[in-house]
């Protein structure tokens, strides 16, 4: 069985068919439902907010992991506790106190996450990467779904990996951005636990597939 987590992002999927998509994944290989907040503020986008989260989590049977990319997320860890999230990650850019966070976080029982954009450095994750459970690395700038990867994720990946063994951490790296089959053998080779893909699986006419296919590169 393969240790690589696939984490289909519903941001790409039919809002008009939401029920359909969320079983769609929950009857696939993938192992999470990766759910984009988007604030607008944050990321030049909004994506969707509570109730549509809430009636994801009434049709998933797989875990929750919840990506916010709003600013001041603090105002919304119990919220989206109650919402079900197995795992919250938080922007780094968008925290002025990262480790109250991730503690406030895994008070309310939830995995602690923290994604980093493009432009910010591995090293400053040096202090509190012993207090994440998972890094999310954007491969791309958080908004928007499609766009293409930055090769220089890779490096990042092998600065990350090497940062967590260096400090005995148990810390997950997912990637997140145009993730598709051509990357994503690499990226597991990097470094890299967990693969979140949108356009790459559900604007594929067979999304069930195309998350096998990425299982099995991931191996
Ligand atoms: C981007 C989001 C991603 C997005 C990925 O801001 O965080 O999760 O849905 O979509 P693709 O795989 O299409 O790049
Ligand atoms: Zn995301």
């Amino acid at each position: 069985m393969s240790k690589v987590k696939i984490a289909p992002s519903l941001l790409a999927a039919d809002f008009g068919n939401l029920q359909r998509d969320v079983e769609l994944v929950n009857q696939s290989e993938a192992d999470w439902h990766h759910i984009d907040i988007m604030d607008g503020v944050f990321v030049p986008n909004i994506s969707y907010g509570m109730p549509v989260v809430k009636s994801i989590q009434q049709h998933a049977t797989k875990p929750l992991d919840v990506h916010l990319m709003i600013v001041d997320p603090n105002r919304y860890i119990k919220a989206f506790a109650d919402l079900g999230a197995t795992v919250l990650s938080v922007h780094y850019e968008a925290c002025n106190h990262l480790h109250r966070s991730l503690q406030a976080i895994k008070a309310e029982g939830m995995k602690a996450g923290v994604a980093i954009n493009p432009h910010t450095n591995i090293s400053l994750l040096e202090d509190t990467i012993k207090e994440i459970d998972l890094v999310c690395l954007m491969s791309v700038n958080p908004g928007f779904g499609g766009q293409s990867f930055i090769e220089n994720t890779y490096e990042k990946v092998r600065s990350l990996k090497e940062l967590i063994n260096n400090k005995g951490s148990k810390t997950l790296i997912e990637i997140d951005g145009g993730v598709t089959s051509k990357n994503a053998k690499a990226l597991v080779e990097a470094g890299a636990d967990v693969l979140v893909a949108g356009s790459f699986v559900f604007k594929n006419e067979n999304p069930t597939q195309t998350i096998q296919e990425l299982k099995e590169i991931a191996g």
